[in-house]
């Protein structure tokens, strides 16, 4: 990466920290700078991959995201006023773009439009990043930090867990936490685009597994085989 890139990624790496800073759902700067720190491992291993792309990507892929900005269209324009800002060239910020083009988990489940997949190698690293900070200890975390932030219950043992076949389903659930983990962080393992991320996920899954093995076998005060998880 040239000086002027890292200077880029420096100013990025600002914004983003400014603008997530008071974010208390689980997508705070932090999260940022972990899918950041995950996209450059990911990134050393995938030949073709631009860092400094990925690098940028990475740090803007929730300023972009439908959930935090007003629409598609306006994410993305945050994203090209702030690097168009910072001097940086038409041709890279449509690599940039193209490196947070379907990157969310939501936009691969078959949906009322065809399921859409990252297509750059920036964007299939970013997603997967963004997937595995979804996971493993730091995934659990998150998943009942942001339960809380809504209101949700831990679980409810009354409430069946399900999968989830179509987006806007997702989108409007209201689950307890527990059941999150059944609709969403177990699959992730299998969704990942490169090879990397897919066994960095391994040790992620395995760690879920045994959390839920022991929650459940806590709820019914009872020692870890005694009880019986549920099977989606
Ligand atoms: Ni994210």
């Amino acid at each position: 990466m040239t000086k002027n890139q890292s200077e880029i990624i420096q100013k990025t790496a600002e914004f983003v920290r400014n603008k997530f800073e008071m974010d208390n759902s689980g997508h705070d700067w932090w999260h940022m700078y972990r899918v950041w720190q995950l996209a450059k491992t990911i990134a050393k291993s995938e030949r073709d991959a631009d860092p400094f792309i990925v690098g940028l990507a990475a740090l803007l892929h929730d300023v972009a995201d439908v959930k935090f900005a007003a629409d598609e269209m306006s994410g993305m324009n945050e994203v090209r006023t702030l690097l168009t800002g910072f001097g940086v060239d038409i041709d890279t910020l449509a690599r940039v773009e193209s490196g947070l083009q379907n990157i969310s988990f939501s936009s691969s489940l078959p949906g009322s439009e065809s399921p859409r997949h990252p297509e750059s190698i920036e964007a299939k690293i970013v997603s997967d990043a963004d997937k595995l900070d979804g996971i493993g200890a730091i995934g659990i975390g998150r998943a009942f930090a942001y339960g809380g932030s809504k209101g949700r219950k831990l679980y409810d043992p009354e409430r069946p867990v399900q999968t989830y076949k179509n987006a806007n389903v997702y989108h409007s659930a209201d689950t307890p936490t527990i059941s999150h983990f059944y609709e969403k962080l177990l699959l992730l393992k299998d969704r990942m685009y490169t090879d990397t991320a897919r066994k960095m996920a391994e040790s992620r899954h395995e760690f879920m597994e045994k959390f839920l093995d022991e929650f459940f076998a806590e709820w019914d005060g009872k020692k870890v085989g005694q009880v019986k998880i549920p099977n989606v």
